[in-house]
């Protein structure tokens, strides 16, 4: 459905050069849903408007479901959805005139896109709202029009540039399930961008990491937190005499890296960095009582995308998400209405 190869974009601002995206190569197969994920600035929405004909890369080639996108960005356009970050919607039209006007760019017949936007009204749960201004609306309302929007055309290939960024957890959760339905109903082609990294885990099926426009990994979420990070479980231990040595020896055949921190010679703080921490904590449970070693309580810490990004990158995902740093959502507010004009 989609090649990158080689796929580069410099700006050039005065004397400064920002390389934006390095070089990356991906594929993306049909049916599948990517998301692409890293800090601010880290080149996904640079990435995306290459992918989606608004933005000439430097260098490199790109191909949307057969055609390379900077030879034929018109077979390029028709094919796919695109909903920018930010809000593309005309502040002061009303929400069923920016749908009727996506169908005209798409150059639909009447009948079609005033039958599509009903079907996708009812979809997104905007009933109620049609005669409403966009800038009236709530951030999720208007980032579910956004969503409707960028499937006027019935793409083969939706692009959404952070959909859910700026929502409350529940109008999140609500977006997701719309466009998790959507996607069934249009058989459609996923690849979107977050910074969320709890959403990228559980929504995503396929992960592509971006840091200084370069990719550092892409895999399965699972692959990624198997390869690239640990479990965390901790055991307290009580016993009359626990030592560092009997514990170690008791959790010899218990696979991963150990730390104990003996208290007062009968309490032991155990902590054991592992692949497969649900896996293993009966077993260290089960080893340390056969060694009269008893656990008290216990904790199993899953490796998280946040993990891995760490340990990736030396730097944590989150602080940068909640640190705010560099937060330029205005920069690349276009729908696919605006990128004809782009
Ligand atoms: N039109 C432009 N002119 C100059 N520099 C730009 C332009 N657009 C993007 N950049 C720079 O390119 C880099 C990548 O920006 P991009 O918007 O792709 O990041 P992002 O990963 O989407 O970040 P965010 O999470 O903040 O949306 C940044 O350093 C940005 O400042
Ligand atoms: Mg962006």
């Amino acid at each position: 459905m989609l090649h990158a190869r080689g796929l580069t974009r410099t700006f050039r601002r005065g004397k400064e050069v920002v390389e934006a995206v390095k070089g990356i190569d991906f594929d993306v197969s049909k049916g599948e849903l990517v998301a692409f994920l890293g800090p601010n600035g880290a080149g996904k929405s640079t990435t995306l408007r290459m992918l989606t004909s608004l933005l000439m890369p430097t260098a490199g080639t790109v191909e949307v479901a057969g055609w390379d996108v900077v030879k034929h960005p018109r077979q390029v356009r028709t094919r796919i959805g695109y909903i920018g970050q930010g809000n593309g919607a005309g502040h002061s039209y009303r929400v069923l005139d920016e749908l009727h006007n996506q169908g005209r760019f798409y150059q639909l017949p009447a009948a079609e896109y005033r039958r599509r936007a009903t079907d996708l009204i009812e979809a997104l749960d905007l009933g109620g709202l049609e005669k409403r201004t966009v800038q009236s609306l709530s951030g999720g309302q208007r980032r579910r029009l956004d969503v409707a929007m960028g499937l006027m055309n019935h793409p083969s290939l939706l692009f959404l540039d952070e959909p859910t960024t700026g929502l409350d957890p529940q109008s999140r959760a609500n977006l997701w399930e719309h466009i998790s339905t959507m996607r069934k109903e249009f058989d459609m082609t996923l690849v979107l961008t977050t910074h969320y990294l709890d959403e990228a885990d559980q929504m995503a099926e396929r992960v592509i990491i971006i840091d200084h426009g370069q990719i550092i990994a892409d895999a399965t979420p699972d692959t990624l937190k198997r390869d690239h990070a640990d479990d965390l479980i901790t055991l307290s231990v009580e016993s009359d005499a626990v030592s560092e040595a009997g514990i170690a020896d008791a959790l010899r055949d218990v696979v991963g890296q150990l730390e104990v921190t003996v208290r007062d010679n009968n309490t032991a703080l155990v902590q054991l960095s592992t692949d497969d921490g649900p896996q293993w904590l009966p077993r260290a449970i089960e080893s340390l009582r056969v060694a009269s070693l008893p656990v008290v309580s216990a904790d199993v810490k899953q490796a998280s995308l946040d993990d891995v990004f760490l340990n990736l990158t030396g730097r944590s995902l989150r602080e940068d998400a909640a640190a705010g740093i560099g937060q330029d959502g205005g920069t690349s507010a276009a729908t696919a209405s605006e990128g004809a004009a782009a």
